[in-house]
């Protein structure tokens, strides 16, 4: 299952063996499969493929020496082993095994080795008599006793004519073994799209109007759903909010930007998630200039915004859709309304009456209700609510489906 790659960082170490030009293919099917891929050569490895193939390949720069003082300076290999999810050495050579087995750290591939928490993986490429020495085989033993992962080799014909176990594995089957290595989220292989945030109504080119919410429970679910393995967009109204690691952010002002990104994004989404306390009005008409103070009265014409997630959820090949509703009385009763009237599959509803939860809070409570039931999420943090919300909403597709 490559989907378990998406979003995964690789650090790819290359040493040196004729293998290694299987590399450049490696690093394609790891990219076509959604990870990030970072290289990591040996000085011996660039005598058989150049840095420069596959910098190109992988779409960042080859990391090459462990004292490269522009190289620290950018990514260092304490940055890079703490980067990475998965460090794979594709070929290891039977040299380089023997110095992870013996913890030598004199390069920059072996020190990042010893640097990771990351899991360990090893694809050995060698002559088959090398392979069968009883040196490698111990040096082997002492790798798996610590967890690292030995992948192949497969055996067959050989470069230096001989027949036997020794091959590299084909990149296919090594970015399989990869993908292996990693838990299947509960929304693994799911484009999510997420809106976030208040919108802005603009009145004149220095007002505007809006609401209270901070964007919280939105970015905090977008979180909850890349941890989970999901493809995810976040479309974020202005909010004061660093952007979460690996998924693509929309910048976005009023409701009818909001609406555009929203439509652009989930033609290809599976699950819809409307956090955003979008503005229901905006005024008719946006004054060129400042509006000046004249008369003790002012009247503002407001016309009705879309509704975004209605119009989500109107379309005949529509995601999974889950609305959010904000009460101040009667909670329950109008999120069913809101739940029956938007079509939404389910709908997350918060008690902004309380203070201690709700708009900006760090903290919120949510009932969630869909058709044939409903769920209390008791008062938590909320990216602990935004988590519970994700495996509900993953329970609920499963059980449609
Ligand atoms: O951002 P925080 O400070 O963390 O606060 C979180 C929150 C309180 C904003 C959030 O948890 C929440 O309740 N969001 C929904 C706010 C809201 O506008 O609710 P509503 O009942 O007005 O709207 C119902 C649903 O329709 C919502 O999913 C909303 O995104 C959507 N909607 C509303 C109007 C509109 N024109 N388009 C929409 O898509």
């Amino acid at each position: 299952m490559l989907a378990r790659l998406t979003h995964k960082r690789i650090v790819l170490g290359v040493s040196g063996g004729i293998a290694a030009y299987k590399s450049a293919e490696l690093i394609r099917r790891l990219r076509d499969a959604g990870a990030e891929v970072q290289v990591v050569m040996t000085a011996a490895a660039q005598q058989f493929i150049t840095p420069l193939t596959l910098q190109a390949l992988s779409g960042n720069p080859v990391h090459t020496d462990l004292l490269d003082p522009s190289a620290e300076a950018a990514m260092g290999h304490i940055e890079l082993a703490r980067w990475a999810d998965l460090i794979l050495i594709a070929p290891a050579s039977a040299d380089c095994i023997a110095r992870l087995a013996q913890g030598i750290a004199n390069d920059l591939l072996t020190t990042l080795c010893l640097a990771t928490k990351a899991q360990l993986a090893i694809a050995p490429a060698m002559n088959q008599q090398m392979w069968a020495a009883p040196a490698l085989q111990a040096n082997l033993t002492v790798l798996r006793e610590r967890r690292v992962a030995v992948f192949g080799p497969a055996a067959g014909a050989q470069a230096c004519g001989d027949v036997g176990e020794g091959r590299m594995l084909e990149a296919v089957e090594l970015a399989s073994r990869c993908a292996d290595c990693f838990e299947t989220g509960v929304l693994t292989g799911q484009h999510v799209v997420i809106t976030a945030g208040p919108t802005r109504e603009a009145l004149d080119p220095v007002r505007y109007l809006s609401n209270h919410s901070s964007g919280k429970m939105g970015f905090s679910i977008a979180r909850a759903c890349v941890e989970a393995g999901a493809r995810v967009t976040l479309i974020a109204g202005p909010v004061n909010l660093p952007t979460p690691e690996r998924l693509v952010r929309v910048d976005v002002v009023s409701a009818l930007d909001m609406l555009a990104a929203a439509l652009a994004a989930s033609q290809s989404a599976d699950i819809f998630i409307a956090t955003a306390a979008v503005a229901d009005y905006r005024p008719e008409a946006v004054a060129a200039q400042k509006i000046k103070k004249s008369s003790e009265m002012l009247t503002l014409a407001l016309v009705r915004n879309p509704d975004i997630v209605a119009t989500i959820a109107a379309h005949e090949n529509k995601p999974f859709v889950v609305g959010f509703a904000a009460e101040t009385e009667k909670v329950l009763e109008h999120a069913r309304e809101k739940l029956l009237r938007k079509h939404l599959d389910m709908v997350a509803c918060n008690d902004v009456a309380r203070s201690d939860i709700g708009f900006q809070s760090d903290d919120n409570a949510l009932t969630v209700i869909w058709k044939e039931g409903s769920q209390v999420l008791e008062k938590a943090s909320k990216s602990v609510i935004a988590r519970q919300l994700v495996a509900m909403i993953a329970q609920r597709i499963k059980a449609d489906n």
